[in-house]
């Protein structure tokens, strides 16, 4: 559980170690049994999900599997059917403004008040998350340095490109500095570069915080993820690392092993859900 401290560490230098490993083990997304109905539909069917500061994971799945309802779920934006959500120890039902100020989240698609400048958008994002007026100015210069917004804080955001709009999107859900991030596909859309970017900040965050991130692509999983977590018709099918996720192809299968190993377990689930 420890993980093997380096040897011959000094004493100071050893404090630092373990305090750093306690404080990813922190469990800061704790969710039980999540269901969610709309009408006859059935779209998540218990999935329960426990994430620890310092853990990336890539939430996958099939189109229609449920992931964007559990995330909707997980940050308090769609009520469950059942079960429950902790974020960093505060209960979504029992004390929502608590757990909302313990998350950012990056939904589908663009932002929204596509008719406001960056700048508006951001401020009126950090007034909503309750940043003090004297605050303000520098958490916005910071995270515009963070995501390279700086040439276009006073650009209308429907002007703006659709790498640049998820940037703002990825602003608005770190300008607090929340110890959890939950992001809806946030490489979706954007060429080769633009992801390679969004990863990396990914990465940076992903040491201290406890991050979600939905994705199609497999090779994301592997190249920013701790852990995968798949969930096909609603249920979670698989949950481990990227390595064990790949080690499940048999040897003989030699190329894309991932996505052998995703059509595995998400046609099996969905034979079963029909
Ligand atoms: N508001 C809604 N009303 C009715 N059905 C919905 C609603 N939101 C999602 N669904 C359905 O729930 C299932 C899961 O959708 P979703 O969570 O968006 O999947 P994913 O993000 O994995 O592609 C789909 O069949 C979708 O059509
Ligand atoms: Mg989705």
């Amino acid at each position: 559980m420890w993980g093997t401290a380096p040897r011959n560490l000094p004493k100071s230098r050893f404090v630092t170690y373990i305090s750093n490993r306690v404080r990813q083990m922190r469990e800061l997304i704790s969710a039980k049994n999540l269901h969610k109905s709309f009408a006859e539909l059935h779209a998540v069917k218990g999935v329960s999900l426990q994430v620890n500061a310092g853990e990336v994971v890539g939430f996958l799945g099939p189109n229609g599997a449920g992931k964007t309802t559990t995330m909707r779920m997980l940050t308090g934006f769609l009520d469950p059917s059942a079960g429950s959500v902790s974020l960093d120890g505060f209960s979504l039902a029992d004390d929502p403004l608590a757990a909302q100020n313990t998350f950012g989240y990056l939904p589908e698609g663009a932002p929204a008040y596509p008719e406001m400048t960056v700048r508006e958008y951001l401020q009126f994002i950090a007034r909503a998350r309750g940043i003090a007026r004297r605050e303000i100015a520098g958490k916005i210069a910071d995270v515009a340095g963070r995501v390279h917004l700086r040439g276009v804080l006073d650009q209308v955001i429907e002007t703006l490109s659709k790498g640049f709009k998820r940037r703002v999107g990825i602003a608005q859900a770190i300008i607090h500095d929340p110890p959890i991030l939950i992001m809806d596909e946030p490489t979706d859309g954007l060429d080769p570069n633009q992801k390679h970017e969004v990863r990396e900040l990914i990465r940076t965050m992903g040491s201290t915080k406890a991050i979600v991130l939905s994705t199609h692509i497999l090779e994301e999983v592997e190249a920013v993820c701790t852990r995968a977590v798949v969930i096909a018709a609603g249920r979670v099918v698989f949950d481990g690392t990227p390595e064990e996720f790949e080690l499940i192809a048999p040897a003989s299968v030699t190329r894309n092993r991932m996505d052998y190993v995703f059509r595995q377990l998400t046609a099996t689930a969905a034979e079963v859900a029909q």
